[in-house]
């Protein structure tokens, strides 16, 4: 399933139609290739607060490469690949245009795809003017999402009092092509449950001799989630109706996976899965709640059936199967809860009541397990938008085409896109990212 318009534009009469009538022109993103160092290229660091001195350490522990600002001016011909602000020590309004002492000057001096990060203190956790000034962040990285262009991203971190020490996975992340079509997001760090990271041995392979269940996993997004935790070292636990049990099996076997057919919303489904997850693998560590299905109908015209099936595959599943693998004490120390949400569950949308009930439940859900949860385990949420799967070319051609140009990449997302968000929640280097809901959209113009 590709993007004609996009390979439209790029063609030479494509070219000249973007120039002359203004057209949207979707840039080719970087994806991360596996082997390939996580940043191709320096990152400048800069800003004063809790983070900035084992901020260079940090980032030379994953192998990146970075440089101080300011930056000397015999390198004025140098360009880079990434910023990385610390704003911490932003305490009041007037502080705020340190934020224009950094980017400005950098911005021109910028990669294509560069990856911006800018750091604050989460602005619940402190008072008056320091707490003006780091909800402040919020708007300008917003915005700067929305300006920066040439498949950029910009994101804001909240990290806790306590948790400067847990931001090395989230760094990766951001930083890394692997975040190519998340932008304008907010994440917190260190904000409920533990403010330490577990230790990562191998960055390459967070997820060595880990275990990862993932539901709906024999195509689409589900299918690239198994094979990016694959890619990290896990042995995946492929999950899907008996009716796609050749295809989950193929898939399975390519990634000498595990797997298991049966309908996630049977009664005996959690029991199944939790024994199933018991007596072959010893446990999990890594429940990805990815099946999901659509049948949209305006309210007016929406039948029992459709409503019932929607909630039940998409919210009272993933619900029934956590509660099963948490009171039976499947999932391991450190583990990880990933739901799979959407934008619909955010923005709402025509002809989805039912949908987006479902999904705003899915983020329901981790605000209610996040502050439970204990031994290190996680919950989070990934809200896709428009991603490229036969659950999207099945939407009529006028709503696809508005869908993908609608955010600040003009172009939809790949499933691969969703399965590196999960697989940066799911790096044991993730213990206390916690309780977020993070949009992968391209930063998408609904529901911001
Ligand atoms: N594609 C998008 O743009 C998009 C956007 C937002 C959210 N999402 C969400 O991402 C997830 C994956 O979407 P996709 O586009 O890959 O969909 P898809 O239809 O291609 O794949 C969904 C998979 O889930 C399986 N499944 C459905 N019902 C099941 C059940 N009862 N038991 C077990 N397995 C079941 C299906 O057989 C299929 O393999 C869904 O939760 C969807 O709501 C997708």
């Amino acid at each position: 399933m590709s993007d004609k318009y996009q390979s439209f534009t790029a063609s030479p009469i494509g070219k000249l139609l973007v120039k002359n009538l203004g057209l949207p022109s979707p840039m080719k993103l970087d994806r991360y290739v596996e082997g390939a160092p996580l940043v191709d290229g320096t990152v400048v660091v800069g800003g004063r607060g809790r983070l900035a001195e084992s901020l260079p350490g940090l980032l030379d522990l994953l192998g990146i490469a970075s440089t101080q600002a300011p930056l000397p001016t015999e390198g004025e011909g140098a360009t880079y690949k990434g910023l990385v602000f610390d704003a911490t020590g932003i305490a009041s309004s007037t502080d705020l245009v340190a934020l224009r002492d950094f980017f400005t000057p950098l911005l021109r001096r910028l990669d294509r795809c560069p990856r911006l990060v800018v750091l604050g203190t989460p602005p619940e956790s402190v008072e008056g003017g320091e707490r003006v000034a780091q909800r402040a962040l919020e708007g300008f990285t917003r915005s700067l999402g929305k300006e920066i262009g040439r498949g950029g991203t910009v994101q804001l971190v909240y990290v806790a009092d306590g948790a400067e020490a847990a931001v090395t996975s989230t760094l990766a992340f951001l930083l890394s092509p692997k975040s190519a079509y998340v932008s304008g997001q907010v994440v917190r760090i260190g904000a409920t449950g533990t403010k330490k990271a577990a230790p990562v041995k191998d960055w390459q392979r967070p997820l060595a001799g880990k275990v990862a269940l993932v539901t709906g996993a024999s195509r689409g997004i589900g299918e690239q989630i198994a094979r990016v935790l694959h890619r990290d070292g896990a042995t995946v636990v492929g999950v899907d109706v008996p009716q796609a049990a050749s295809e989950l099996q193929s898939v399975m076997k390519e990634i000498e996976g595990d797997w298991l057919t049966l309908d996630i919303t049977a009664h005996d489904a959690p029991q199944r899965i939790a024994h199933h997850l018991k007596e072959k693998h010893g446990g999990v560590d890594v429940v990805v709640h990815n099946a999901g299905i659509t049948r949209d109908k305006k309210l007016a015209n929406m039948k029992e059936d459709l409503w019932d099936s929607v909630i039940a595959v998409n919210l009272t599943a993933p619900e029934r199967i956590t509660r099963e693998l948490l009171d039976q004490g499947v999932i391991n120390k450190s583990g990880s809860i990933v739901g799979v949400a959407s934008i619909a569950g955010i923005a709402g949308n025509v002809g989805q009541t039912n949908y987006a009930a479902s999904k705003a439940g899915v983020i329901g859900f981790v605000d209610s397990l996040a502050d439970e949860l204990e031994n290190g385990i996680t919950i989070n949420a990934v809200a896709p938008g428009f991603i490229i799967t036969a659950m999207t070319a099945a939407v009529p051609f006028a709503t696809r085409e508005v869908g993908q140009r609608l955010n600040a990449m003009s172009q939809g997302g790949l499933p691969v896109d969703v399965a590196e968000t999960i697989a940066w929640y799911a790096s044991p280097g993730s213990t206390a990212v916690n309780g977020n809901v993070v949009r992968v959209c391209g930063q998408m113009m609904l529901g911001a």
